[in-house]
């Protein structure tokens, strides 16, 4: 497809991102399993000694931390709710059966907001519970009855996010060229119609206004005389 039909929805920094913290988050999610449940031998076959699996965990999950909140800054505007929002719930009928088209829908949905924001939470409640918890630095500051609630808070979270996480990929499939666009970076100006009328105008606008001055300034500019 020709460039020019195409519109670029995440940036490359934004991407690389999203897929290096995914590829951690499987490995900080697996090894987290494993010390939960040392007894399945399965994990230790390809993640390692489990002092080796304890040692990496706590890091690991950090740096998903990390990659995380810088997504949650570049890309929070995005995921503030708005007015448009109240249509997409009152239809969630329609959009569970595919008919999303027509719908004044920003850059991202009602959905994929929520899931944005249940994600940052519960990535947050696992670092700060995961700090607590952390034998080798910190465990030793609080007294055992916080380590235990941290302990049991840091299992709901990560069961929660691990659950939504899936949720997340089973939707990325299900709305068809949304992983094509989150690995070139780019989706079709009929994609972005169909599935993000707000954001597709607003693009069209700030491509139109590019066009005009471009054009503007072509004109203006002094011509070099042929001697
Ligand atoms: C194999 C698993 C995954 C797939 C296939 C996937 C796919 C995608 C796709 C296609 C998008 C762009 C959506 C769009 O442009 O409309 C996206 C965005 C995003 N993904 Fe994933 N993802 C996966 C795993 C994860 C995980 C594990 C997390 C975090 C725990 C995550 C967090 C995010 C966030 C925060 C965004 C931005 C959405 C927003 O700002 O509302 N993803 N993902």
């Amino acid at each position: 497809m020709n460039k020019s039909e195409l519109i670029l929805r995440t940036p490359l920094i934004i991407r690389f991102c999203h897929w290096v913290m995914v590829c951690l988050f499987i490995l900080t999610a697996l090894s987290g399993l494993s010390l939960f449940f040392p007894s399945i031998k399965l994990f230790g076959l390809f993640l390692g000694t489990p002092q080796l699996v304890r040692a990496l965990h706590p890091f690991l999950g950090c740096v998903v931390f990390v990659l995380l909140m810088y997504m949650f800054a570049r890309l929070v505007a995005h995921n503030i709710p708005s007015r448009a929002d109240i249509l997409w719930i009152k239809n969630i009928k329609e959009v569970l059966k595919g008919n999303e088209g027509g719908m004044p829908i920003g850059k991202y949905n009602v959905g994929q907001k929520f899931l944005f924001w249940c994600i940052m939470s519960l990535i947050t409640v696992l670092f700060i519970t995961g700090l607590i918890m952390w034998r080798r630095y910190f465990a030793d500051y609080f007294p055992i009855e916080v380590v235990r609630i941290a302990i049991f808070f840091h299992s709901l979270a990560a069961i929660g996010l691990v659950l939504l996480a899936i949720g997340h990929a089973y939707m990325a499939i299900w709305v068809k060229g949304s992983i094509k666009g989150m690995i070139t970076g780019y989706v079709s100006r009929a994609w972005a119609r169909k599935n993000h009328s707000l954001w597709y105008q607003k693009e069209m606008q700030k491509k139109f206004k590019q066009e005009v001055l471009q054009n503007r300034s072509a004109k203006t500019e002094p011509k070099t005389e042929l001697k």
